[in-house]
C-alpha cells in the first residue's frame, strides 16, 4: 500500500473527502509536495503560522530545548524555566490584570479551563455564549458552540448555557447575577470573520460588570496580531477578565493557555485542589518554540503592516462573483453565492498551487488566513490565482 492508502486506512478520518496532499516540507509562505509541487499557503494551518512555516528561531528554540530537557512533570510541579519565560513575556505584553497564564494544550483545552475556572471564582454554573460561536471541540466547548447542526449529534451537553445574539444590544439583558461567565469571541472566526461594533463590546463589558460576570474573550484565532493590533481586544477598548489564546501562540507546536488576574487564577488551588489538571499543557518544547516565535512576530514588526497588506489585497481581490468580501485585519472571508461555487473554487485554487478552505458557519466563504510575513508579491500573486481560478470554474 502506498502513503496515502495507509493514511485512509489507519490514520482516523473526520470526513469521507480529506484533502490528501501528501507534503514534504514547509518553508515561510510555502509548502512543498512529495512531487515537489509548491503551494503558497494562504490559511497557515488555519491561523497559526503567523511567522510561516519553520521560522529559523522556532526552529532553533524548538532543537536547544528538546536537547535540554521534554515532558519532565504535569503541570505546575516543577520551575521550567521555558514555561516561566513565556507566561512573563506573554503578561508583560497584556495589560492589567491579564498576569497569569495557564498553559493547556489546544485552544479547547483552554475554553474548558477558563469555563471551569468562572464556575469556581463565581460559584455560579449558567455561562452565555453566542449564536455562530466556535470555541472547540470537547464537548464543554461544544455545550457554547453556537450553532444546533454541529453540536446537536452530542446531547446530552452541559446544561445551564445560554446563546444570545452576537452583536444585538437588547441581547445583554439576558446576563444576570447568576451568569458565571460571558465567554465570546473578540472576532467571530467560523462565522464568516464577522466583528462586533466598539459600542457593543463595551457595552457587554459594562453589563459584565455591573452583574458581577467574568467576561471571557476568545483570541485564538482572531487574536496574536491577525486582527492587526496584538490582542484584538484592544481595538474595542475593553480588557477581559479571562482571555483565551491558541493557535498562534505556539507557532506551529500544540498550545493554549487561558491567562487572568492571578487572584481569579488563585481559585483553581484549592477546595478541591488541582482545579484543572494536564500532563502536557505547557510542555517546555512548546513554550520555547511559542516565546520565540512571539519574539519573531514582535520585533520583525509584521503586526504593524497588517493593515496595509489587507488594503492591498482587498484592492487587487476584485471578481464580479464576489459577493462580499469581510477582513478584519488579514482574517478574511471571500463570500460567494453558494458552497457548491466555493468548493469548486478552493478546488481549483489548490491545483494551481495555492492553499484555501472554507468557514465552518459559513460555508459559502472561501478563507484567506495566511501567515502575517506575507509579501505585497505574495499577495499579488494570492489575487491572481484566485480571481483565474474563479474564471476557471464559471468557463463552461
Ligand atoms: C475561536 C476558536 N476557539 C477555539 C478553538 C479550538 O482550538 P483547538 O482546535 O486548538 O482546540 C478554535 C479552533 O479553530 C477557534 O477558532
Amino acid at each position: 500500500m502506498n502513503n496515502r492508502q495507509l493514511f485512509l486506512q489507519h490514520v482516523a478520518q473526520t470526513s469521507d473527502a480529506p484533502l490528501a496532499l501528501e507534503m514534504k516540507e514547509a518553508k515561510g509562505m510555502y509548502i512543498y509536495g512529495v512531487d515537489g509541487k509548491e503551494y503558497l499557503d494562504m490559511i497557515a494551518g488555519i491561523s497559526v503560522c503567523n511567522v510561516g512555516h519553520c521560522h529559523p528561531d522556532v526552529v532553533k528554540a524548538i532543537q536547544g530545548q528538546a536537547a535540554s530537557y521534554m515532558h519532565l512533570i504535569v503541570y505546575g510541579e516543577f520551575i521550567q524555566s521555558p514555561q516561566v519565560a513565556y507566561a512573563t513575556y506573554l503578561s508583560n505584553l497584556l495589560p492589567n490584570p491579564l498576569n497569569c497564564v495557564y498553559f493547556t494544550n489546544s485552544g479547547s483545552e483552554a475554553t474548558e479551563g477558563a469555563m471551569k475556572l468562572a464556575k469556581r471564582y463565581t460559584g455560579r454554573h449558567e455561562i452565555i455564549a453566542f449564536k455562530n460561536s466556535y470555541h472547540g471541540s470537547t464537548q464543554g466547548s461544544l455545550s457554547i458552540m453556537g450553532d444546533e447542526y454541529w453540536r446537536n449529534a452530542y446531547r446530552p451537553l452541559l446544561p445551564g448555557i445560554h446563546h444570545l445574539d452576537y452583536n444585538a444590544f437588547e441581547a445583554l439583558e439576558a446576563i444576570n447575577h447568576k451568569t458565571a461567565c460571558v465567554i465570546a469571541e473578540s472576532v467571530q472566526a467560523e462565522a464568516g470573520v464577522k466583528a462586533p461594533s466598539k459600542d457593543w463590546m463595551q457595552a457587554l463589558r459594562k453589563r459584565c460588570d455591573e452583574t458581577g460576570t467574568l467576561l471571557i474573550l476568545d483570541e485564538i484565532q482572531c487574536g496574536f496580531g491577525r486582527n492587526g493590533t496584538l490582542w484584538a481586544f484592544e481595538q474595542y477598548g475593553i480588557v477581559p477578565d479571562v482571555l483565551l489564546l491558541g493557535k498562534a501562540l505556539g507557532a506551529g507546536m500544540p498550545m493554549g493557555a487561558f491567562i487572568a488576574d492571578k487572584e481569579i487564577m488563585w481559585s483553581l488551588t484549592n477546595q478541591p485542589v488541582l482545579g484543572h489538571i494536564t500532563t502536557f499543557g505547557g510542555h517546555p518544547v512548546a513554550c520555547a518554540a511559542g516565546l520565540a516565535g512571539a519574539k519573531a512576530l514582535i520585533e520583525g514588526k509584521y503586526i504593524d503592516a497588517v493593515n496595509s497588506k489587507k488594503e492591498l489585497l482587498l484592492k487587487h481581490l476584485k471578481h464580479p462573483a464576489i459577493k462580499d468580501i469581510r477582513a478584519v485585519g488579514l482574517m478574511v472571508a471571500v463570500e460567494f453565492e453558494s458552497f457548491n461555487l466555493n468548493k469548486k473554487v478552493i478546488d481549483q485554487c489548490i491545483a494551481d498551487g495555492l492553499i484555501t478552505d472554507w468557514f465552518l458557519f459559513a460555508a459559502n466563504c472561501l478563507r484567506l488566513v495566511p501567515p502575517l510575513i506575507i509579501s505585497e508579491d505574495e499577495i499579488m500573486k494570492a489575487c491572481s490565482i484566485i480571481t483565474k481560478a474563479i474564471d476557471k470554474v464559471l468557463t463552461p
